[in-house]
């Protein structure tokens, strides 16, 4: 049934004994072989080169060719993607570029269940602008608003990130294509989960985070991807240094590089990027479309069992697996303290506003017996009433 992934890739990750990790949504966990990359970075290339690590180690270009990489995991011609900076700036950047290359007045449209962050960012920006807030609407609802011809920009999370409902992406971006909007997509819970072409698609902007799916670790990089039609026409709002078409000039004037490199900013997060450069190595041999078919599978598995034990938990997902991406989540009373007594058990999901419940899987490391267990451990908190414990109750930072 389930292909098993994992036996070969499991054991390149260090995930603690004992631990189900159902969080790689959020979090990915650490592959092995970055730390002996990190350390080598830190000790023989910043220690013994110093300064001249930009050049000698190629520090300076590294947003560029990690770029490349994941160019090539979202279908993107080579040279339109660039790494550095948090999604929320990239999404930024995503934004202002789309206002500025579209051909038509209108709103911004999004769905109200989309990251508030990306809502935030957007607002902020059309505010600075004196133009109206992102018109919200209900998922059901994009197509219709698209073809009601008021959209300027469609900017969506292809994947939503409480209840991992999919969008599909191919149709919406090409009803938005044929309207004239300019599309901006979040890929935050899609990369490394889904098979991705953007070229093929004709997404015209791409952001995404590399903390996720693609196990970057926390706080590494984002990127945006820009459809090369568009990269020499926008001028870049947050005109840093390093998207100047010749930094070392120092010229007064900023004038944008000619390619992708304008969305670049500021210095790199050279120890970051080098983890994010060792973990995506392990694309160079993975199919996306394996992992694809058997995050299906172990979602599907998740569900059915959970169905079958009649827990007092709704599914918030979609039932079907095309319709939902890698993660499954549940909507059910003292969600938090069921979460928190499940992570003390040592099954690791996490918990999103308002009483849910999130589970996320990764086909390179989790496993059919990680659901079995998982759902064994899950009964024996709910029937024995476990997640009572008031110890279960403090509510933490991150959730
Ligand atoms: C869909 C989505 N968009 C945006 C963000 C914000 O990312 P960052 O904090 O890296 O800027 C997240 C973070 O989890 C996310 O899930």
């Amino acid at each position: 049934m389930v292909n098993n992934l994992h036996k070969k890739y499991r054991p390149l990750f260090q995930i603690p004994e004992n631990w189900i990790y159902f969080d790689g949504n959020s979090l990915g966990p650490l592959q092995k072989t970055i730390i002996k990359k990190v350390s080598n970075m830190i000790s023989n290339e910043w220690g013994e080169q110093i300064i001249k690590g930009w050049n000698k180690s190629n520090w300076m270009t590294q947003p560029d060719s990690v770029g490349n990489i994941i160019a090539k995991l979202i279908g993107a011609d080579k040279n339109s993607v660039t790494v550095g900076d948090t999604l929320a700036i990239k999404l930024f950047q995503a934004i202002s570029g789309a206002l500025q290359v579209s051909k038509k007045t209108g709103f911004v449209l999004s769905d109200e269940s989309n990251f508030p962050s990306d809502l935030y960012i957007a607002n902020s920006y059309l505010k600075e602008k004196n133009l109206s807030e992102v018109k919200l609407v209900n998922k059901t609802k994009i197509e219709d608003e698209l073809q009601k011809g008021k959209i300027s920009i469609l900017m969506l999370t292809q994947v939503d990130y409480r209840t991992g409902e999919l969008y599909d992406l191919k149709k919406i971006n090409n009803i938005a294509k044929k309207m004239g909007v300019i599309t901006v997509w979040d890929f935050a819970h899609s990369i490394g989960a889904l098979p991705l072409n953007v070229r093929e698609d004709g997404v015209d902007f791409a952001v995404g985070c590399t903390y996720k799916y693609l196990c970057g670790g926390p706080g590494s990089p984002a990127f945006i991807y820009v459809n090369p039609k568009y990269i020499d026409k926008i001028n870049p709002i947050i005109a840093g240094w390093l998207g100047h078409e010749n930094p070392f000039n120092f010229d007064l004037n900023y004038k944008p590089a000619r390619d992708i490199k304008r969305f670049r900013i500021g210095t790199p997060p050279v120890i970051q990027m080098s983890a994010l450069e060792e973990a995506l190595k392990i694309w160079d041999n993975v199919d996306i479309n394996l992992i694809r078919k058997e995050a299906q599978l172990l979602t599907s598995l998740f569900i059915d069992n959970i169905n079958d034990l009649k827990f007092d938990m709704k599914l918030i997902s979609p039932r079907h697996s095309d319709q939902r991406g890698s993660q499954v989540a549940y909507v059910t009373k003292n969600a938090y303290e069921k979460m928190q007594a499940l992570i003390d058990f040592g099954v690791i999901g996490d918990y999103r506003e308002p009483n849910i419940m999130r589970f996320g899987f990764n086909p390179l490391y989790n496993s059919e017996e990680d659901i079995i267990k998982a759902i064994e451990i899950l009964n024996k908190i709910l029937k024995d009433n476990l997640w009572k414990n008031k110890k279960y109750s403090k509510r933490k930072l991150v959730t």
